[in-house]
């Protein structure tokens, strides 16, 4: 038997999507023209709120990640029809809208291959792996000298020659990605692991930074050169996309980096070398990583400083900054085989890392993985 219930009055659905709720069962009604229709209000991807997106010709599109589904149907666009959301009866009775709560056809799934990066995190025998990170940015087409990218190349070379470390080199200039568009702006949970810009478009490259940081090495050396006293913007584009690896620690209570060491080689003209370093020892702190003592080597020219072509002299000619940055890797790569060792960080914090409270989700409150899909259906 179906069971109708009383929606309102039908003038309220005058907009193409109206998202309604009744008790838990979230709910879209949709008008394309003058037929109205309701689908499941809960996206199959990660459960965002249908109701709140947007139509687009005959398709709602979620307001997340932009999966779409037929107003009418529930149906995904054409290529996806087998991911549907449920659908529900509706008739116009007195001027009211009734809609039957049971549905009358399935949330169906299509068979989605997970990204690669979604593995499980098992770190592969071997010596201790380092990735360097250079952050500066520079016209390819007409290179110049970097002093935090010579640097980081000491301590690389030092750390494969020296300290029998597996090393990789990754060129954030060299790389097309785009900026975090704020998918946790929405809500917590459209900001997935792996990063919902990396799942969506193949063409971006940060999926090898993330490929280095959560499946392959122990040991990070991010080099940054000093720009109005901060790092670089590319440092910064990187940071932001790396939230979806932080937000695993606040939304699914999951460590994605767990034994890494992060450190530090800043270079600049003029000063701010100290914040510069707060900020990367915050942030990098914040994702789970752990320093060497000392966790950086930096240099500056100092407040009054404008002879730049000096800078570049004086960092090409010091040996004492060279071994700096190889005493840096070296302190890092021995932290990190200390952890390697010991095995001593967690793979799960108590609740969000350093806040420590469970998050508050406007739909059900918990914030348990998957708990989002199909939440709200009836029964
Ligand atoms: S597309 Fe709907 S939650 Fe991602």
């Amino acid at each position: 038997m179906p069971r109708w219930h009383d929606l309102g009055d039908v003038d309220r659905f005058k907009a193409p999507l109206t998202p309604v709720e009744v008790g838990k069962l979230r709910l879209a009604v949709t008008r394309v023209g003058e037929k109205l229709g309701v689908i499941s209000g809960v996206c199959n991807h990660a459960g965002a709120p249908l109701g709140e997106g947007r139509l687009e010709g005959e398709y709602v599109v979620c307001p997340w990640h932009g999966w779409k589904y037929h107003a009418l149907g529930g149906q995904g666009e054409p290529g996806y029809e087998a991911d549907a959301v449920p659908t529900h009866a509706v008739r116009v009775e007195g001027g009211r809208l009734l809609v039957d709560l049971d549905p009358a056809t399935p949330r169906t799934r299509g068979k989605h291959e997970p990204h690669p990066l979604a593995r499980r995190i098992e770190r592969a025998p071997g010596p201790v792996r380092v990735v360097g990170i250079s952050t500066t940015s520079m016209d390819a087409a007409n290179p110049r000298y970097s002093t935090s990218e010579a640097l980081l190349e000491v301590a690389l070379s030092h750390a494969a020659g020296e300290l029998g470390a597996e090393t990789r080199t990754v060129r954030l200039a060299a790389l097309r990605f785009r900026a975090c568009e704020g998918y946790y702006s929405k809500s917590a949970r459209a900001c997935t692991w792996p990063c919902s810009i990396t799942q969506m478009d193949p063409a971006d490259e940060l999926d090898r930074v993330y490929e280095a940081f959560v499946h392959w090495a122990d040991v990070f050396l991010v080099a940054t050169p000093i720009r109005w006293g901060a790092a670089s913007s590319l440092y910064y584009k990187m940071a932001e996309r790396m939230n979806c690896i932080q937000n695993q620690i606040t939304i699914a209570n999951r460590v994605l980096l767990r034994n890494k060491v992060a450190a530090f080689i800043i270079t600049g003209g003029q000063d701010n070398v100290q914040a510069v370093a707060g900020q990367m020892l915050t942030f990098f702190g914040e994702l789970g990583c752990q320093f060497p003592q000392f966790p950086f080597v930096a240099h500056s020219r100092g407040w009054s400083a404008e002879d730049m072509e000096r800078n570049i002299e004086y960092v090409m000619g010091s040996e004492e900054l060279r071994d700096g940055a190889r005493m840096l890797v070296a302190r890092a790569v021995h932290s990190a085989g200390l952890l390697l060792e010991h095995e001593r960080a967690p793979e799960a914090v108590a609740r969000g890392g350093r806040k420590a409270h469970h998050l508050v989700l406007r739909h059900g409150g918990g914030a348990e993985p998957g708990r989002g899909e199909g939440e709200g259906e009836p029964g």
